[in-house]
């Protein structure tokens, strides 16, 4: 949530840090600006409410020029998205500039104190507060060195902030220097040639450099040009390491596709693929996850499963809970992790806990994986981001290995996130009952996902015309039973989130049980009714919806042409074990809510209210 990205070095900074909000944009659209310091130690602030494209026009009527800037796009938190609440925000002085992303809970107390001394702010912002503070102590300073004395006002100004932050600040006085710090929201350096970068997201600066610092909470870092320097918020030393960013500039664009969500439901192929890629043996007809770091005999003992996560990985980790109580028996509970955090649930010492998260930086998720591991527990990762937060801090676990998921709608990442999760319940599997043979054909099954899924996006079109049908649809019902369950409440959430429209997912039997009353000639029921154990009582229930006249859409078998018969409109996914069929039956979901959503003129990749990474509560 919020995007920063500062730059210093030779280069002229506007460019690079426009460039840089288009690649963080998804973090948040509501206003988006910049600041940069140009030659005669003066600086100028473009900020503008809206879309990105609101600051380039600005810039383009206003450009600025200068070596050193910092640049932030916004989702709101506190006062509404406009022109004067965008960051970066200005202290008392109008030297000082600041872009933060987080949230000072104890603003308003701080604001008081500040307004007390004669500060007037322009936003209404808890931000504009924090480049006050580090102003007001910059002002007061005795430090000559500059640089050391603005370190130490950002220092001491953060010791007195509740909540969490990712800043970055740059003054008027002390040109060509950057401070940065975090505490709950990510902040990266990135290390060039003569130039240097802080930003919210790795994506931002990889067609700069490849070279990347992924700070800790409470690290603060300042930067010149050529120079970097990390030490902890109260002065301590700091460890860091420089790692090498995974992924190419070109792996996050969208290339040809018109949506970087199409291009992502395209890529599942590939990203099961690597889901699973080099953690299949084939002699022992199991899974390797190597990263989990546990022996053998840590994996017999564990005699319960906590799966912890929010939205569609809380949706991957109810498909999870499927698998693993089916294939290793091994009671498995699903926890949303903003409950989790603050419910206190009893895990003894044979309980194995996950927290799973694409980005790894979602802020319940990690409050829950670090509320888990204070009371002792090893708490593991299913994560994408590699260097993110709960990767980093977590007690081992697996990556996805899918790429940067840039679309706000999580696609890839929820099919990857279920791979993985299947290992795990194989890898249990065979360590307790399941036979050889058993495993060699989960093998089978495996590999064979890839090009089932291939087959599937070949329908895009006809699922396109079957969106279209529904297009004035005011709502929309999502039903399965048992794997599929899980799978109706990811296809809500893919409608509801980028459509708008009201839709909703439940156990198919529980219907009658309310839901029922919905039905109408213009909500369509989506049936996820895979030819499985519970493939006749779908169909009951899919004729219940007909008796209604309510229109239906199956998702089925190939060969299950009966079907054509009932539902208006069916959709074939190729056979696949029972448990692993929400992999196949969830992309025809995805393809239905995007094209709908794009056919009622919605911007898919930027839904309203939304931002891809969840760092505030
Ligand atoms: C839905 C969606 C969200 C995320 C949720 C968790 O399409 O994207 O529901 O799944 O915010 O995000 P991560 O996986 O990054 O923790």
């Amino acid at each position: 949530m919020c995007g920063i990205i500062g730059y210093v070095g030779k280069a002229s900074a506007a460019p690079i840090l426009l460039e840089g909000l288009r690649r963080l944009e998804y973090r948040g659209y509501d206003s988006s600006g910049l600041a940069v310091l140009n030659g005669g130690n003066k600086i100028e602030v473009r900020k503008k409410s809206g879309r990105l494209a609101n600051l380039k026009g600005l810039i383009k009527e206003s450009p600025v020029a200068g070596g050193c800037g910092i640049s932030h796009t916004r989702w709101a938190t506190h006062g509404e998205p406009s022109d004067v609440n965008a960051h970066p925000h200005t202290d008392q002085s109008g030297k000082l500039v600041l872009v933060h992303n987080g949230v000072v809970e104890n603003y308003q107390k701080l604001r008081n104190v500040l307004a007390g001394e004669g500060h007037v702010f322009q936003s209404q912002t808890d931000s504009e507060v924090l480049a006050h503070l580090i102003g007001k102590y910059y002002d007061e300073g005795d430090e000559e060195d500059l640089q050391r004395r603005l370190v130490e006002a950002v220092r001491v100004s953060l010791s007195q902030v509740a909540g969490t932050y990712g800043i970055v600040a740059m003054h008027a006085d002390v040109p060509g220097f950057l401070v940065g710090a975090r505490l709950g929201s990510p902040l990266v350096v990135g290390l060039g040639k003569g130039e240097n970068f802080l930003a919210s997201d790795v994506g931002a600066i990889v067609s700069h450099t490849k070279d990347a610092i992924y700070l800790q909470d409470r690290d603060l870092v300042y930067l010149t040009q050529d120079d970097f320097s990390v030490e902890k918020v109260d002065g301590d030393l700091s460890e860091y390491e420089v790692s090498t960013v995974d992924f190419t500039p070109e792996q996050a664009e969208k290339g040809e596709y018109p949506h970087y969500m199409l291009k992502e439901i395209f890529e599942q192929p590939t990203s099961i693929q690597n889901a699973f890629r080099g953690r299949l043996i084939d002699d022992q007809a199991s899974a390797l996850l190597g990263g989990l770091g546990l022996t053998p005999r840590e994996l017999r003992d564990i005699d319960r499963i906590v799966l912890c996560g929010c939205g569609t990985a809380s949706h991957a980790a109810m498909v999870g809970e499927y698998m693993i109580e089916h294939l290793a028996r091994i009671p498995t509970e699903v926890e949303i992790a903003s409950e989790f955090r603050y419910r206190n649930p009893p895990l003894d010492k044979n309980t194995l806990a996950f927290v799973i998260s694409q980005s790894g930086e979602t802020i319940d998720t990690l409050a829950a994986m670090r509320e888990g591991q204070r009371k002792g527990h090893r708490v593991l990762g299913i994560v994408n981001s590699v260097g993110s937060t709960i990767a980093r801090e977590s007690d081992g676990g697996s990556y996805l290995h899918s790429g940067p998921e840039i679309g706000v709608a999580a696609t890839k990442s929820f099919t990857s996130q279920v791979t993985v999760l299947f290992l795990l319940a194989l890898l249990l599997g065979r360590m307790k009952h399941l036979s050889v043979e058993y495993g060699r054909n989960m093998l089978k099954e495996l590999r064979e996902l890839p090009a089932k899924v291939e087959k599937i996006l070949l329908q895009s079109e006809h699922i396109r015309q079957i969106a279209l049908k529904y297009i004035d649809a005011p709502g929309m019902l999502f039903l399965g039973r048992q794997f599929n369950y899980a799978t109706a409440l990811e296809g809500a959430l893919k409608m509801k989130e980028i459509s708008y429209i009201f839709a909703s997912g439940h156990a198919s039997a529980e219907l009658k049980h309310g839901v029922i009353a919905l039905v109408s000639e213009e909500v369509p029921s989506v049936f996820i009714m895979p030819r499985d154990s519970v493939y006749e009582k779908n169909v009951s229930n899919l004729e219940e919806v007909k008796a209604r006249k309510g229109p239906t859409i199956a998702i089925t078998t190939e060969g299950s042409t009966e079907l054509e018969e009932i539902a208006d409109d069916v959709i074939y996914i190729p056979e696949v074990t029972e448990c692993l069929s929400p992999i196949l039956a969830v992309i025809p979901l995805q393809l239905l809510s995007y094209h709908f959503s794009v056919a009622r003129g919605c911007d898919v990749d930027k839904p309203r209210n939304l931002a891809k990474s969840v760092t505030v509560e």
